[in-house]
């Protein structure tokens, strides 16, 4: 590396950190979109509120260019090498119990502009307070409080993260014809190579029809690593599981797409993501939580649902 190299490198916490409130600039921004999108009929009628309009703005050019480069990028070949950096028996997994790991996140974003983006520590538990406070099940509570952890995935460098493009996002399959569901198909896919591909761009592609969503490789990201780490260490039922997996899956259970994928157990699982998306999505405005006060309660949680304690990730 070039001296200058070296100087101009900033310290890696502080890149660490840097990445990260751009990760959660374009993740707010997608959630955005899909927020407004999902209520698009009233919220642009009452739209009065200018100040919130231009935000709206400014996350569709951000999620524009996000989704750009997200689409010309997630192809078969790299969503293959990044299952096999996640399995590689040589990768040493780093050792966490979901309370630390929820702490490791919150540091990647403790910097951040309050008014913009509340702490994740702070959506995981607003999220979870949500369905709590709904008498929704102990274990989609439990869910609610870990849905994002997946993020983690950007600090732990044998992983490979390129970047934002494989952390965040809406997901979707590869090894098949992308979807013009998918947000802004029409425009981004034409430079992702699996396109000239004969069978990845064919409708089925390498799946069978009916072959169920479990046997489907869906676009790398927090929520595909998170159900990878979880669904061996945790006593969490498939419908929790699914909520983790499918959760940024929109073109499947907002768009309607890829129903000739699914086996008969999918249709359960649809049911449980969509109930699952509005704690997710809307629970950004309530009050912020505080976490010392609830902490007792969810750690009560947490050892049940993950009795081992200590997870690999
Ligand atoms: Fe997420
Ligand atoms: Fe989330």
């Amino acid at each position: 590396m070039a001296p200058s190299a070296l100087q101009d490198s900033p310290p890696p916490l502080a890149a660490a950190k840097a990445g990260g409130q751009a990760l959660e600039d374009v993740s707010d921004a997608v959630d955005a979109v899909n927020a407004l999108k999902y209520d698009a009929a009233s919220q642009f009628d009452t739209a009065k509120d200018k100040t919130a309009f231009r935000q709206y703005e400014t996350a569709c050019d951000r999620v524009r260019l996000f989704y750009a480069e997200q689409h010309a990028k997630q192809t078969v070949a790299y969503n293959l090498a990044a299952r096999n950096r996640f399995h590689a028996s040589s990768r040493a997994r780093p050792e966490l119990t979901v309370w630390q790991a929820m702490e490791k996140l919150d540091t990647l974003v403790d910097e951040s502009d309050p008014d913009t983006s509340l702490s994740q520590i702070g959506h995981l538990l607003q999220s979870a307070e949500a369905i709590r406070r709904d008498g929704k099940p102990r274990w989609m509570q439990a869910t609610g409080l870990v849905h994002d952890l997946g993020k983690l995935m950007l600090f732990f460098d044998a992983l490979g993260t390129q970047g934002q493009w494989d952390v965040v996002g809406d997901t979707f399959p590869v090894g098949c014809a992308f979807d013009p569901r998918i947000v802004l198909a029409a425009s981004t896919f034409a430079a992702n190579p699996d396109t000239r591909d004969p069978v990845y761009a064919s409708p089925l592609g390498i799946y069978a029809p009916g072959c169920g969503l479990d046997n489907v490789m869906l676009s790398w990201g927090h929520d595909e690593y998170l159900y990878h780490v979880l669904r061996d260490q945790s006593t969490l039922p498939d419908e929790a599981l699914a909520m983790i997996r499918y959760h940024s899956f929109y073109p499947w259970h907002r768009e309607g797409a890829y129903r000739e994928l699914m086996a008969p157990k999918d249709w359960d699982m649809l049911k449980a993501v969509q109930a699952f998306n509005p704690y997710d999505l809307y629970s950004k405005s309530d009050d912020v939580p505080s976490v010392d006060e609830l902490k007792p309660y969810y750690m009560e949680l947490i050892d049940e649902f993950f009795p081992q304690k200590v997870l690999k990730w």
